[in-house]
This record gives structure tokens, C-alpha cells and sequence, in this order.
């Protein structure tokens, strides 16, 4: 596939060229593969090309992001389209599916008008008709493990209009194929006109089940608007969970009907909450593009803003905090407690109505012994048990178990069905505990320690199923100023878009990928709010949604002229604020900054 790029001749027809003067002083051309820039030497040149239609046909994989599994194949001939003329033709309207599809053509609507200048739209061009064949029009949610493979076909129809021709087997193959084509919608600047390649055929689908971003919401809040842009920019780049860390120790921003003073008391301010209209637009504007929210409820740890009065919370703000937990302020709740498992089910309850969750994450990390050490009245409840058995972890884990065991009792009881749950690598899913546990028929393990943990090993040797977050590759947080202590912060260097791209759940697995559901790249706020948590996701988050959609055998220097191309994309597409990787000197010189 890669090899027909190579050595593509370049030779673009387009019906509408014609020797009126051209709004550059430069063109591009196709040289091995790579768009370089030259002078125009005559300003009515007809064959001149502008550089997005030179990375179509020459850039590797039609420079689409991420690449396709399967064929990718892409005429040379170039029609006008008309963005005020994307429509649909061939589905019935009573399809319960049919609106994700009318929302995605819609969406690529509005952003066919953003890429060309207001003269190009009313310029006309051709209209263009989606047909669709969907094998099963009912599934209306992106839930674990549904087929999102879609083959692509455009070509040019009888009457001259764009035939868009889409496969898949739901609605959310389907969409993933009106992104590619989106991406095949471009602005040629030298004639200001918006373009598309009329023959293409890509068939594609994806590796992984679970392509993901995890937000932190807790350490800092992070507005709903940037949520939603940064759902927008999964969406097209083709991933597809939402993990929402949305409580933590430091506030809690989360509106619980039937614990409403969590919130008052432990939201940054008033206006720093989710109320359930919020949860539910999020939750729906994900849906439509293909994205699955994954709400998680961290516990016994990771607990303290808004539990004041409850009588649950123990080493709340305790100092000095670094006795009892990893960063202040400390927090932890007291498992002895029995009205607790109440109130967890009240939080339960309130998170399964708005999320309608397929997988629901109970956090699990992070359990300071000496924290449940440091209160007399654990102390008392274990001795009056006798759970005082000759090693100290021995005690403690088995407190730790007894509130994992009456939490998901609780869960369970509201959720009236059995989910899946997450938890995250502790030592509760250390070998020779997790067996005793965690049952790998009913916890995926998302592994935060290193890719090289031998943890990984034993926990596939076990047969679980994995979710990968190694934080040496997959921390979008690290690499900052640290904050409870000069220097830097603890898992600095910064993480560049190589590494993330060469994360490879493949070699991190030993093959093993069946086990693998996906992986998921993390952004803890301590240090980000709406003014940076774009730039710390964009465009790093992209390469993630590469490694996961494609696991590809090459490496980041194959992908390096396209995630340059991709990140241009979303800015211009999804608003989200991406931060530049190169000069755009880079850009317009494909392969001529990476030293090979
Ligand atoms: C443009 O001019 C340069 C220098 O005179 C020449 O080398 C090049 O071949 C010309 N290009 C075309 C497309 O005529
Ligand atoms: C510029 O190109 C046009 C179209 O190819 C040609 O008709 C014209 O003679 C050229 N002019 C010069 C000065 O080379
Ligand atoms: C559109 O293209 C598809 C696939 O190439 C073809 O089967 C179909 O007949 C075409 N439909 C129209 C209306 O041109
Ligand atoms: C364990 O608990 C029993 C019963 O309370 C008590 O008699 C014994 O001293 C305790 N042992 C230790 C090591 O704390
Ligand atoms: C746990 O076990 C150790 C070792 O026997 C004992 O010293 C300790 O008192 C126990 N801890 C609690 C909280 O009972
Ligand atoms: C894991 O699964 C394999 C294949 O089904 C099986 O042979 C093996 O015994 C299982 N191992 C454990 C620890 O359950
Ligand atoms: C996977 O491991 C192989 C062998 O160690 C290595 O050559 C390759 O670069 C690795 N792939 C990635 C994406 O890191």
C-alpha cells in the first residue's frame, strides 16, 4: 500500500482548471513521495498545484489521520464540490441510526464552508449524494466491541454529481468513513476553490475497541465548552472514549441529585459544577460523533472536598501530607464506615442515569496504608475482628477488599445488571492478590506503572484484559514545572508525539493484543485548565489515535508529513487550539526538517 505512494506519478486533472491568474507565487510538487514548494514562474500556470492537493495524492495514505488498515486508493483526477450541496440520498429516514448520520453529514457540512474563503463556496461545484449501506441501521450508541469498519467509494455519477458511496455494518462505521472523506475535501488556495479526488476507494477499520482520552476534572475544573471542542477533535481523529476522572480529592465538581451537598460543599465554586443538563448534552454531543463517555467514581482514595461533614473522609488536608498520601491534599475514605455504601450508591445511581454507561470505572489507586494506620478507630474495628493476621498489608488489603466487595454491591444494585468495570494497576492487582480480588470475568486492569512493568506480564498471564496508560508514555501531564517542589514535576521529561506513536500496545503486550482493549492517554489537571488542556491533549492525543486505529509497523518518521497535515486539520476543523510541532517551513517542505 505504502509502496504504490512512493513512486505515484503525479498527474492531477481537474475540470476546472482554467489560465486565470493564480493566487500564488508558489506550487508544489510531488518528489518521492514528499510535496516540495517551488516559485511559479508564470502566474497563469494550469497544471500548478496547491499543497493540500499535492498531499492527497502524494503524501503517504492520501495523507489521511489515521491511516486506513486497508486499501487506500485515490484517482487523480480532482472535481469542485459545492459545500451548500452535501446531502444524503440512499437511507430510509425511519432508520433509528439514520440521525447519527444525518448529524455526521451536517458536521461535514459546516466544515467543507469553514475550509474555503465565502468566494469559494458560492464558486458551486458539484453536488454530492451519500448512499449508504448499513447492515444494521439499529445500533444507536458506540458501545465496546461493535464493528466500526466502512469501506469508502467516490466517483463521479451519470448526471455529474458526486457519488459518495459508504458500507459499514452500523452508524458508527459509517461515520468514521464521512471523516475520511472529509479529510479528502480540500481548499485549493491558488484558485480558491474547494476540491475532492473524484475516484477513491479506502477500505478500513480499526485494531483496538477502546481508543481513549482520560480528563481529570478535579484538580482543576475544565469548562464544558472545552469538553465538548475536545470530544470534536476525538471525533475526528477516530477515537472513540471518553474516560471522565471527574471527581478527585480536591474538589468535587460532579452534581449528585441525591447528594446534592457533595457539591456545594466541595466544588471550587458555584459555577464550577456539572449539573445533569451538562452531563447529559456531554454525554449526547459525544454520542453522535462516535465517542462513549466512561464515567468514573475514584475510590477509597482520591476522596476528601465535599465529604467534610459526612463522617466518611479520614487524613483529610492531615499533614504533613506526605506521610499519608501522594500529593495534598490527602484524603481517604474510612471502609468501617457502613453508612458510606449508601451514599456510594446514591452516587452510583445518579452517575448510570446520566452516563448510561457500557463500562463504568471505579478508580482503586493509590490506597494509603498509613493513612488508615494513622486512625485509632480502624485500628479498633480491625482488632475487634481479629484482622490482625501476621502481616500488616495482609490487614489492610483485606479492608481494602471489604469496601471494593460492598462498593460493588451497591454498584451493582442500582446498575440492576452486570457492567463491566475498570480499575486501575494497585496493589490490589498485584499477582498475588488479584485472583483473590478482582475476577478478570468482571475488572479490566488499565495499567498507569511503566510499559516495561513486568506487572503487564502477570496480569496477561492471568488473562485479564488490559487498558493501556503507561504513564512514561501515555502522561500527558508530565514534564512541567513541579509544583510541590522546585524542579520539575515527578514524571518529567516531557512526553514528545514520537513516543506516544511509538507506545506500541503490540510490543508492550509481546503480541498478546487480544487481551489489549485499547489504551487511553491521560491528562491530570494539576497544572492545566481551560487556557492549556488543547495543547497538552493536541496534537500528542493524534498520534494515540494512530498507534490505536492502525498499530502500524512503520515508525513516527513515516507518520511525521501527516500529523503535520492532521494538526492543521484541527484547529481549522474542530477549533480545538493544537500546539505546533514544527515551523511551518516543515509543512510546506515535507521531509526535509526530520534527520532520516
Ligand atoms: C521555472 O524557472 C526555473 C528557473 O528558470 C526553471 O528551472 C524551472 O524549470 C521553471 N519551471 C517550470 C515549471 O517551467
Ligand atoms: C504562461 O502559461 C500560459 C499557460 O500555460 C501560456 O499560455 C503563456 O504563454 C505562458 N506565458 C509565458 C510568459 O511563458
Ligand atoms: C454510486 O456508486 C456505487 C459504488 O461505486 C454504485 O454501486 C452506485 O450504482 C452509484 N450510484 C449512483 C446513483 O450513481
Ligand atoms: C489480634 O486481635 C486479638 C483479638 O482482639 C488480640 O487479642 C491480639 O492481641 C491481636 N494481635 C495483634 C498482633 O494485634
Ligand atoms: C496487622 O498485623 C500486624 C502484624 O501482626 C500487627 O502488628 C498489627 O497490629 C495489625 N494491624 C492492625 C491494624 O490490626
Ligand atoms: C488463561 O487462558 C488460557 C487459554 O484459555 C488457559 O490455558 C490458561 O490456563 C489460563 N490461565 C489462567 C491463569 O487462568
Ligand atoms: C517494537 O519492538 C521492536 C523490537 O524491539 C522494535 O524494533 C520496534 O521499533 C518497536 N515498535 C515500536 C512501535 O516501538
Amino acid at each position: 500500500m505504502k509502496d504504490n505512494w512512493f513512486f505515484k506519478l503525479l498527474i492531477v486533472s481537474c475540470s476546472i482548471w482554467s489560465a486565470t491568474a493564480l493566487n500564488s507565487a508558489w506550487r508544489w510538487e510531488c518528489i518521492g513521495g514528499f510535496c516540495q514548494k517551488r516559485r511559479i514562474n508564470n502566474s497563469t500556470e494550469t497544471g500548478a498545484i496547491s499543497l493540500s492537493v499535492c498531499q492527497i495524492f502524494c503524501s503517504n495514505n492520501a495523507a489521511l489521520w489515521p491511516k486506513p488498515t486497508g486499501k487506500v486508493s485515490v484517482g487523480n483526477y480532482l472535481l469542485p464540490i459545492n459545500a451548500n450541496s452535501i446531502d444524503i440520498a440512499g437511507i430510509a429516514a425511519t432508520a433509528p441510526s439514520v440521525s447519527i448520520l444525518r448529524h455526521a453529514v451536517q458536521r461535514l457540512r459546516q466544515q467543507t464552508e469553514q475550509k474555503g474563503s465565502a468566494k469559494a463556496r458560492n464558486k458551486g461545484g458539484r453536488a454530492a449524494f451519500f448512499y449508504f449501506d448499513i447492515a444494521d441501521t439499529s445500533i444507536v450508541d458506540p458501545v465496546l466491541r461493535i464493528d466500526e469498519s466502512y469501506s469508502l467509494f467516490v466517483s463521479e455519477s451519470s448526471s455529474g454529481s458526486l457519488n459518495v458511496t459508504i458500507k459499514a455494518q452500523n452508524a458508527f462505521g459509517a461515520r468514521h468513513a464521512i471523516e475520511t472523506f472529509g479529510q479528502l475535501v480540500v481548499h485549493d488556495d491558488l484558485r480558491d476553490e474547494l476540491v475532492v479526488p473524484r475516484d477513491v476507494e479506502v477500505e478500513d477499520a480499526p485494531v483496538y475497541t477502546y481508543r481513549g482520552l482520560t480528563l481529570d476534572t478535579s484538580r482543576n475544573f475544565i469548562s464544558v465548552e472545552a469538553i465538548k471542542r475536545n470530544i470534536d477533535a476525538m471525533a475526528a481523529s477516530k477515537l472513540n472514549r471518553f474516560h471522565w476522572h471527574i471527581t478527585d480529592t480536591h474538589s468535587f465538581p460532579f452534581y449528585s441529585k441525591s447528594q446534592p451537598q457533595l457539591s456545594k460543599l466541595g466544588a471550587y465554586s458555584p459555577k464550577k459544577v456539572y449539573m445533569p443538563d451538562q452531563i447529559e448534552d456531554i454525554v449526547e454531543y459525544a454520542r453522535v460523533r462516535g465517542v462513549k463517555v466512561v464515567p468514573e467514581f475514584d475510590a477509597p482514595a482520591h476522596v476528601g472536598e465535599g465529604w467534610q461533614d459526612s463522617g466518611f473522609v479520614v487524613c483529610l488536608n492531615k499533614q504533613p501530607w506526605e506521610l499519608y498520601c501522594v500529593e495534598p491534599p490527602c484524603g481517604q475514605f474510612d471502609p468501617t464506615e457502613d453508612g458510606l455504601y449508601d451514599v456510594l450508591g446514591d452516587i452510583y445511581g445518579d452517575m448510570f442515569e446520566l452516563f448510561k454507561p457500557d463500562i463504568f470505572h471505579m478508580g482503586g489507586d493509590e490506597i494509603s496504608f498509613s493513612c488508615w494506620r494513622s486512625e485509632e478507630k480502624i485500628l479498633n474495628w480491625l482488632n475487634a475482628r481479629g484482622w490482625n493476621s501476621s502481616s500488616e498489608e495482609e490487614n489492610f488489603t483485606k479492608l481494602w477488599n471489604l469496601f471494593q466487595t460492598k462498593a460493588i454491591a451497591q454498584l451493582d444494585f442500582k446498575a440492576k445488571t452486570t457492567l463491566p468495570i475498570i480499575m486501575w494497576t494497585s496493589e490490589l492487582t498485584r499477582k498475588e492478590n488479584i485472583q483473590k480480588y478482582l475476577p478478570k470475568d468482571r475488572y479490566v486492569i488499565q495499567v498507569w506503572t511503566e510499559g516495561s512493568d513486568p506487572q503487564i506480564k502477570d496480569l496477561l498471564d492471568a488473562n485479564y484484559t488490559l487498558i493501556l496508560s503507561n504513564y512514561d508514555a501515555l502522561y500527558l501531564d508530565c514534564g512541567f514545572a513541579g509544583w510541590v517542589a522546585g524542579g520539575n514535576n515527578w514524571c518529567s521529561p516531557y512526553i514528545g508525539w514520537q513516543k506516544v506513536y511509538s507506545n506500541s500496545p503490540y510490543n508492550i503486550s509481546a503480541g498478546r493484543t487480544d487481551q489489549i482493549l485499547g489504551s487511553s492517554a491521560a491528562l491530570w489537571t494539576e497544572q492545566v485548565d481551560d487556557s492549556s488542556v488543547d495543547g497538552r491533549f493536541w496534537p500528542r492525543a493524534a498520534a494515540l489515535a494512530e498507534i490505536l486505529w492502525s498499530e502500524p509497523k512503520t515508525t513516527w518518521r513515516e507518520a511525521e508529513p501527516r500529523i503535520l497535515i492532521h494538526r492543521e486539520r484541527l484547529v481549522r476543523d474542530t477549533g480545538v487550539n493544537a500546539e505546533a510541532l514544527e515551523p511551518e517551513w516543515c509543512l510546506q517542505n515535507e521531509n526535509n526538517c526530520p534527520q532520516n
